[in-house]
């Protein structure tokens, strides 16, 4: 009798414990990865600031930083395309994302610390602009994420999602190239984005996506930045293939244990 109780008490341990080992292994790596990615989503200053510096500031800048790739005039090299008619708004957005200046040759140019202060990029921008006009600035209004929210969410599945997700969390494309994650991304870079089709992502003209429209689509997107996932976890929002991958190891995973954790106490 009393050997019988021994047996089964360390037969029942085991199976709890591995049961427990798993559970606190997957919180783990959860938790780590909750704080990797707040830590890497980057805080970029994207702010036009009213330039105190002047055009021929830029051109000094540009010069110095840029024209290697881009050319003294603007006129590209083997090594980057023409800057002719991209306008000041293309600059605003690759340099204040750090994507420029490149520093290596890759599918796509990666987001970097951003090395210009707003206005060191503002007067560049101004001379870009002054050499051959292209996309500018928008109106204020555009930017003030008062829009048709739902509307916006609309045009947003319609236009974007296929490559951004629904979620906008981004998504793989082919040959290394990928659409990035929009939750940390400012209203103007929303709309530069749109107008100036940075790389793989195509120009949405007015013809398009109207002002208003792209009006809602920012409000749209800077709602879903203020309200992430009412629901709880979001599983990075990565679609079924990661959700059903934490169902088969979390759901099925406790399942086995449930059922190994049974036969081992009808023995
Ligand atoms: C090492 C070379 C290199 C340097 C340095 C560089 N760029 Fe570029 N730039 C490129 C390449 C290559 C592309 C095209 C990227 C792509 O579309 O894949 C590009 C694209 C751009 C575009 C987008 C053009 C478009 O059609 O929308 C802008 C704007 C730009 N660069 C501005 C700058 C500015 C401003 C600087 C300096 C601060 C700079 N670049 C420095 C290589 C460079
Ligand atoms: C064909 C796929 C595709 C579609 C459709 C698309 N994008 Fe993009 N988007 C990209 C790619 C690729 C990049 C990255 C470009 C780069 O790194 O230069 C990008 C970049 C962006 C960025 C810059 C993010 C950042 O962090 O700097 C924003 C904002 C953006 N897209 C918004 C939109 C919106 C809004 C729409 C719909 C109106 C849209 N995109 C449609 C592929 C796409």
């Amino acid at each position: 009798m009393a050997r019988e109780k021994k047996r089964r008490q360390s037969g029942r341990r085991s199976p709890l414990a591995a049961a427990a080992l798993i559970g606190i292994g997957l919180l783990l790596t959860g938790g780590v990865y909750a704080g990797a990615s707040a830590a890497m989503a980057a805080t970029t200053d994207t702010s036009a600031a009213a330039s105190s510096l002047t055009v021929e500031d830029g051109k000094k800048l540009f010069q110095a930083n840029c024209a290697t790739c881009h050319g003294l005039d603007l006129q590209g090299t083997e090594n980057g395309p023409s800057l002719y008619g991209v306008g000041e708004l293309a600059v605003h957005f690759q340099v204040s994302t750090g994507r420029m200046p490149l520093q290596a040759q890759a599918p796509q140019a990666p987001q970097k610390p951003v090395q210009f202060t707003a206005e060191q990029t503002a007067a560049m921008a101004e001379f870009v602009q002054s050499i051959a006009p292209g996309p500018t600035y928008p109106d204020d209004e555009i930017l003030d994420g008062d829009g048709d929210v739902s509307n916006g969410a609309e045009l947003f599945r319609i236009n974007c999602a296929m490559c951004h997700n629904v979620a906008g969390a981004g998504g793989a494309l082919t040959e290394g190239k990928y659409a990035p994650s929009l939750h940390t991304t400012s209203a103007l870079n929303i709309y530069a984005a749109m107008v100036t089709g940075p790389q793989n992502m195509p120009v949405f003209s007015d013809m398009n996506l109207t002002a208003e429209d792209k009006r809602d689509i920012i409000s749209a997107l800077l709602y879903m930045q203020d309200n992430e996932s009412p629901g709880g976890f979001t599983l990075g929002s990565l679609g079924p293939v990661s959700e059903g991958l934490f169902i088969w190891i979390f759901g099925i995973g406790s399942l086995i244990a449930i059922t190994v954790w049974i036969t081992a106490k009808s023995n």
